[in-house]
Parts: C-alpha cells; structure tokens; sequence
C-alpha cells in the first residue's frame, strides 16, 4: 500500500443514490466497482472498512438489509464508484423480492458498460454454498470478471480458515471470469483492507 492509495480512500468520499431498478442507475460517467455475495456475508461492512467510514454503508445483524444498488462516489469528482449490491441467498426473503433483486443484479451486470470489475465476498465460516456457485455462473455469463474476497476471518481458527480457502480456490478453478487467489478479510479487525484496496485501483488499471 502506497501513499497514493490511502491518498484517495482518505479523499472526498459520498454515497450518491440508491437504484431499486435500472432506470435509476445513476449517469455512467466513471469506472464502477460492485460488491455481490450472500445476504449477511459482510458487504456493506467491507464497503465501510474500504471506504475507512464507519456507516457510510448501511449494515444489519438481520439478513436482506440492502435491497437496492447502492452507489458511494470516491473522489470529487468521482475517479471511482463502489456498489453495494443486494444479497442474494436469503430464504426467508419472499419469492417475487428474491426474483426482483436477482433480475436486478443480472441486468445491472449483463449491461453495465462502466463496471470496471466485481468481488465476490464468501463468508470463510460458511464457504461455498450452491447460490455463490449460482453466482460465479451469473457473473461467469456476464463476462464480468471478478475477484472472491472472504469475509470475516475474525470468526474462525486459522485451520478452519485455510481449509475453506483451499475448497474456494478449488471452486474457482472451473469458472473462466474469476481470477485466482484469495484476499482473505475481516472487517469488524480491518484485515486484508490494503490488500483489498490495492486490487480496487488494480482493476482501474488492466
Ligand atoms: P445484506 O445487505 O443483508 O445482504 O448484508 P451484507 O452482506 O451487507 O452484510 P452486513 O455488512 O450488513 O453485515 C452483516 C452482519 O455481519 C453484521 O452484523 C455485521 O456486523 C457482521 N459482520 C460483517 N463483517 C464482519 C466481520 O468481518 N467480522 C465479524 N465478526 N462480523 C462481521
Ligand atoms: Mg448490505
């Protein structure tokens, strides 16, 4: 991590809109970079630790908090945007919700221009269930490559920890838009945030 990097996490940084559909997306007027993942696996928590604000996200102890695409500009004017996409995988969510939102981030992926590239967040107690591979095969199709970040390491041994990181990298061997490795996270300790942030600028660059 570089002074150029804290440089501009520590620099104006706004959240601009919610987006229930697409025809509220806001103008594609700058690189965007989107964070997809179960309900509860810690989006909006890593959102806050990235963007070193507390609750510029809006977190919650109870799954299916975040219902809309959420845009958070970093810069002024924005050099970037992070989006905070809604979780999928809730099963007490109702049916015509879970087809809204899944139609929601299919077309937002499929026919965004200006996203630059998106983490795929896996909860390192849970690893891989059956909807992230769901997922992988959304993003897979959408051509839209994309990183897989773990989230809160904070809440497992390292034995337990290595051992779903394995299986992950495992998993991500067979899907052509994921890149390969790990960045293994915690947002509740702020582990793996630099890291984080370098692959965001990183994704700008190639
Ligand atoms: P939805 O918006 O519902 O899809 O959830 P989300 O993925 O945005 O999850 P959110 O950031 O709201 O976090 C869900 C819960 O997990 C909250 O109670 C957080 O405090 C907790 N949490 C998030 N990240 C971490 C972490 O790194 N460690 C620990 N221990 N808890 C975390
Ligand atoms: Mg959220």
């Amino acid at each position: 991590m570089n002074a150029d990097h804290n440089a501009i996490f520590s620099g104006p940084v706004a959240f601009l809109k919610s987006a229930p559909k697409l025809e509220f997306l806001p103008d594609a007027e700058a690189p965007e970079i989107a964070f997809a993942g179960r309900s509860n696996v810690g989006k909006s928590s890593l959102i806050n630790a990235l963007l070193g604000r507390k609750a510029i996200a809006r977190t919650s102890v109870t799954p299916g908090r975040t219902q809309e695409l959420n845009f958070f500009d970093v810069g002024a004017p924005p050099s970037f945007r992070i989006v905070d996409m809604p979780g999928y995988g809730y099963a007490r969510a109702p049916v015509k919700t879970v087809l809204r939102w899944r139609y929601l981030i299919n077309d937002y992926l499929r026919g965004r221009q200006v996203l630059a590239r998106t983490f795929l967040l896996i909860d390192a107690r849970r690893g891989i269930g059956k909807v992230d591979v769901d997922m992988m095969a959304m993003l897979d199709g959408a051509a839209v490559s994309y990183r897989t970040v773990l989230t809160k390491t904070d809440k497992v041994k390292q034995t337990e920890r290595d051992k779903v990181a394995a299986e992950v990298e495992a998993a991500l061997r067979g899907h052509p838009a994921a890149f390969p490795g790990l960045i293994l996270t915690s947002s509740e300790k702020n582990y793996g945030i630099e890291e984080l942030r370098s692959a965001v600028l990183g994704s700008m660059r190639c």
